[in-house]
C-alpha cells in the first residue's frame, strides 16, 4: 500500500537533512553526540543506555543503511546550513503491516540546538515529502510528560488521537508510561473526512 521511495537528502530554509554516510568517522562523530547529550536523551529514548562506545553508533548506522535500503526507514543527520554543524537526528518509519498503515516521525537534537525551532522545521520537512508522494498519515508518539516533543506535535497542528495507557516501561522511570498518540492526514484525505 504505502510505496514511497524515501530521499537521501531534503532540505529546509535553515537546514540540511541527509542519510548519514557509512563509516567510523562519522560514528566517532554521532557518539560524541550521542555523549554529550546523554543525560537528555536518557529521559526519554530507551536505548541510551546501550549506547555507550563509538562503535554501538557504527552498528547504529549500519542497521540505518540496511533500512534505508530496504525502503522502512528514514533516518537523517540533521545539518544547520549557515554553520555546517550536526543539530540531532530525525527519523519517518514505515510502519506498514496487517494492522499499521502510516509513518511514524522520531527525532532529538544536540541541547546547544535547543530552542531555535529546528526540529519543528526538520519534522516539517519530512512531512512535506512523504505527504507529496501521497502517504496517507502520519504518526508521532510521545510520552505525556515529554513537553518538548509535545509542543512540536502541537507546534505542527498533529491531532491527539489518544493516549495509549501503560504504553512501554521506562527503566529509568521505574514505572509503565502513558504515551499520546498524535497524526496527522495527508490534507487531501482529511478534507474529504470534512
Ligand atoms: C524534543 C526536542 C527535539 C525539542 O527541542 P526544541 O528545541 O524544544 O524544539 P524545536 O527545535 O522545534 O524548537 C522549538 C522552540 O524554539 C522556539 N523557536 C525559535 N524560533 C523558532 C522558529 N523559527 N520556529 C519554531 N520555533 C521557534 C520555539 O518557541 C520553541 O521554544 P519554546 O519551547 O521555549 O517555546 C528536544 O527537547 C530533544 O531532543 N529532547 C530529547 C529527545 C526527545 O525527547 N525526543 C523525542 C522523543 S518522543
Amino acid at each position: 500500500m504505502i510505496d514511497i521511495k524515501f530521499k537521501e537528502k531534503l532540505e529546509s530554509e535553515r537546514l540540511i537533512l541527509k542519510v548519514p554516510e557509512l563509516n567510523f568517522d562519522t560514528a566517532k562523530l554521532l557518539f560524541l553526540y550521542v555523549d554529550k547529550n546523554r543525560e537528555e536523551l536518557w529521559k526519554w529514548l530507551p536505548w541510551v543506555p546501550t549506547n555507550t562506545k563509538p562503535e554501538h553508533s557504527f552498528e547504529f548506522l549500519q542497521s540505518c543503511q540496511k533500512d534505508f535500503e530496504s525502503g522502512i526507514k528514514v533516518e537523517y543527520f540533521i545539518i544547520e546550513k549557515s554553520t555546517g554543524d550536526f543539530c540531532g537526528l530525525c527519523h519517518a518509519y514505515k510502519r506498514a503491516d496487517f494492522t499499521h498503515h502510516y509513518f511514524e516521525i522520531g527525532y532529538w537534537l544536540d541541547k546547544d540546538k535547543y530552542g531555535k525551532g529546528y526540529m519543528t522545521e526538520a519534522v516539517k520537512t519530512i512531512e512535506e515529502y512523504l505527504f507529496s508522494q501521497n502517504a496517507p498519515k502520519l504518526v508521532i508518539r510521545n510520552d505525556t510528560e515529554n513537553s518538548g516533543s509535545i509542543n512540536i506535535a502541537k507546534r505542527l497542528n498533529y491531532h491527539l488521537d489518544c493516549v495509549s495507557r501503560l504504553d512501554f516501561y521506562s527503566k529509568r522511570l521505574k514505572s509503565y508510561r502513558d504515551v499520546n498518540i498524535w497524526s496527522k492526514l495527508h490534507p487531501n484525505i482529511e478534507k474529504q473526512r470534512g
